[in-house]
């Protein structure tokens, strides 16, 4: 660890790449026209289109369906639901430029299917009991801790309409022996302390009695996605070549991979329905 740190960043790509191997397209109809790559352009966290298809499948999504795609980021996730799903998606965010996502929904031909908002999730200004399905790619834990938060936006979900979640996590909960090189978003560390385990996820949905959980599971390629991030940051633009912030961040990110031994970081899925009759 001490070598590669001292030799970061004029390590060489061949080595990088040995300890951040690319992810297998899996084996999904989905995904056939996808290269490794198209799974990632655009996605701001890791998994890309690994997730939001495998996520789409366990919503069971059906045209014509609403979709709230929460976060929707650079709406890479909205284009691929509406196109393989015929679905009619909501694609909300806080800081992502919604003019950017039309102009990416126009390139797409999905004017039909798209529309995209910049809302923040906590103020949601649109109809009760109004969508079928919300997705959330790598953005819940920004604010669904909120004990208050999982009854709120399971207002805006019709009954018998499901929730899809894909986030990083740990595999337990946090502790202070937990050395520094897992904590996230330093120097104070905020971020962490609201990324939690599968278990902490299932107890705080079910408590809520707001949903009916389905799955909340460790994802079995948890670590693959962070390793296959970094392999897609790295492969973008050399360490050498990125901004200092971005190169600190994936170098940070790097070294808590290579420290992770037991698979502390990781990613789950969660899925739950709101209970009530179906439409
Ligand atoms: C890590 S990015 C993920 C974006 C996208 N889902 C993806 O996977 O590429 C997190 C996103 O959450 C959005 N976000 C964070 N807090 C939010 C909030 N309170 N309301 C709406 N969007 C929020 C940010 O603007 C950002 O686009």
């Amino acid at each position: 660890m001490k070598d590669f740190k001292s030799r970061y960043p004029h390590i060489e790509l061949a080595e990088l790449f040995s300890h951040f191997p690319r992810m297998t397209v899996p084996d999904d109809p989905a995904l056939s026209e996808y290269s490794w790559e198209d799974c990632h352009r655009g996605f701001i966290g890791a998994g890309g289109l690994f997730l939001v298809s495998e996520m789409a499948r366990k919503l069971e999504l059906e045209p014509g369906m609403r979709v709230l795609d929460l976060c929707c980021g650079n709406s890479s996730s909205s284009i691929f639901l509406a196109r393989h799903y015929g679905v009619k998606v909501i694609a909300l965010d806080r800081d992502a430029d919604p003019t950017e996502n039309w102009k990416r929904t126009r390139a797409a031909g999905l004017t039909d299917a798209i529309t995209p908002m910049k809302m923040d999730a906590r103020n949601i200004l649109l109809p009760e009991d109004y969508f079928d399905a919300v997705f959330c790619l790598n953005s819940y834990f920004y604010f669904g801790t909120d004990d208050l938060y999982l009854p709120y936006i399971t207002r805006f979900i019709r009954a018998g309409g499901r929730i899809g979640i894909a986030s990083p996590c740990y595999a337990k909960e946090l502790t202070s022996e937990i050395g520094e090189e897992f904590l996230y978003d330093a120097p104070l560390f905020t971020e962490s302390l609201s990324v939690h385990s599968p278990k902490w996820w299932r107890h705080h949905f079910e408590a809520s009695r707001a949903v009916r959980v389905l799955e909340c599971e460790k994802h079995s390629q948890g670590r693959n996605f962070w390793l296959d991030q970094i392999r897609w940051f790295v492969e973008e633009c050399h360490p050498r070549d990125m901004e200092p912030w971005m190169r600190e961040m994936v170098y940070r990110d790097m070294v808590m991979l290579l420290s992770d031994s037991n698979e502390f970081v990781t990613y789950l899925t969660l899925l739950a329905v709101k209970p009530g009759a179906s439409r």
